[in-house]
């Protein structure tokens, strides 16, 4: 077995968990937010920048490195940790989600998707077996199966076919699954918004014991409510001894709403994007740092934060470097809004080992401007 999960406590309050979960590249505690390195880097974060903010595992991606640089290539330089410099654990997404979003550009059938290349238009196959294949190759600590995950809204029947089709896939997957002593293969719960779908997934996937299961299908632009209300109906059903990640979610609300609905883990290109994009998350709220009120606000991006940057920089000099395009802007946003979420998850673990989440949460909403 590749990892194991070990369930800690539950918190009396909220029913969150706190656990951890041992990888060949160490242990992970959970619950635990992943930051996203699509193309083998966390973009503008060095490995020991990463380390310094206590990411405890990172989130990379088998499309793009199967197109780019090919994983052949990354197998022969010593496998993914290696060739980026990242000694800590690794999970990789299987390009079932990035393959889907090309929308025009692919085609689906029962042996795998037909796609072209974002890239140079060039024509590419991706099954089951070669998904996993690839992420052989790579060599990540968590692989993930080859899924379909459908669009919101969709009707029934469309997202009762595609759950079935991800079910054969995780099968396939599972079979096509090398080495199961260093890397674990997690299923992926789909079944979009209705609820019996969701329970036809999961009990086809517990059938087929994986080492984890992750949610998939959320955050496909359905309200907030809709997407709490399907945790509700699926994590009390998911095995009480494996780890359960929540895909592509990664906004403050929603890390607190999934761990208080049983959610251990979560991956999202979300802090880092908008951190390029000039937008900071801070204990009262997000501010955008090129509005002019920052002009001459000398004090940090976040009073309550000790992370580098807000030890060291005002709004107002960040505020300048964005205005001037200068490429430190990017770093310092990017390193602030990873260290203010890995810190978020940090006090969402210790609000469990004292019992008290529901507690925390309503303080960190009331600060952050949510209603
Ligand atoms: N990332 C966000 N959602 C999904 C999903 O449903 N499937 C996969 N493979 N990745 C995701
Ligand atoms: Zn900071």
């Amino acid at each position: 077995m590749a990892i194991k999960y070990e369930l800690i406590k539950e918190c009396k309050q909220s029913g969150g968990r706190l656990g951890k979960l041992h990888t060949p590249h160490g242990i992970i505690e959970t619950p635990i937010f992943m930051p996203v390195g699509t193309q083998a880097t966390v973009k503008t974060m060095t490995p020991e920048e990463l380390k310094e903010i206590k990411s405890q595992i990172i989130l990379s991606n088998t499309y793009h490195l199967y197109l780019r640089p090919g994983h052949k290539l990354i197998e022969r330089a010593g496998g993914l940790h290696r060739f980026m410099n990242w000694d800590g654990p690794i999970l990789t997404d299987s390009g079932g989600f990035q393959v889907f979003s090309l929308g025009a550009l692919r085609k689906i059938t029962e042996e795998g998707v037909e796609f072209r290349s974002h890239l140079d238009g060039s024509k590419h196959f991706i099954s089951p077996e070669k998904a996993v294949e690839i992420q052989n190759s790579l060599g990540s600590d968590i692989l993930m199966v080859f899924d379909e995950c459908a669009p919101f809204p969709a009707d029934r029947q469309y997202v009762k076919n595609s759950l079935e089709r991800t079910t054969r896939w995780a099968k396939r997957c599972k079979e096509a699954h090398k080495n199961t002593d260093r890397q674990a293969l997690f299923g992926i719960i789909q079944g979009g918004m209705y609820g019996d779908l969701r329970k036809q997934s999961l009990n086809e996937l517990i059938e087929l014991d994986f080492p984890g299961y992750a949610v998939g299908g959320l955050s496909v632009g359905e309200p907030k409510p809709l997407m709490y209300e399907v945790l509700e109906y699926t994590t009390p059903f998911m095995p009480k001894h494996k780890p359960r990640y929540l895909m592509g979610v990664g906004s403050p609300d929603c890390l607190i709403e999934g761990v208080i609905r049983g959610i251990d883990m979560f991956d999202c290109v979300l802090p880092s994007r908008i951190g390029r994009n000039g937008t900071a998350m801070t204990s009262e709220g997000k501010i955008v740092i090129k509005n002019a009120v920052h002009t001459e606000a000398f004090q940090p991006l976040d009073p309550q934060c000790d992370c580098y940057t807000c030890k060291n920089y005002s709004r107002s000099y960040l505020r300048h470097l964005f205005k001037a395009n200068e490429v430190l802007g990017l770093r310092l946003l990017t390193y602030h809004n990873l260290y203010f979420l890995l810190k978020l998850m940090d006090e969402v673990r210790q609000a469990i080992k004292e019992d008290r989440l529901l507690d925390y949460k309503n303080q960190f909403f009331r600060k952050y401007g949510y209603t």
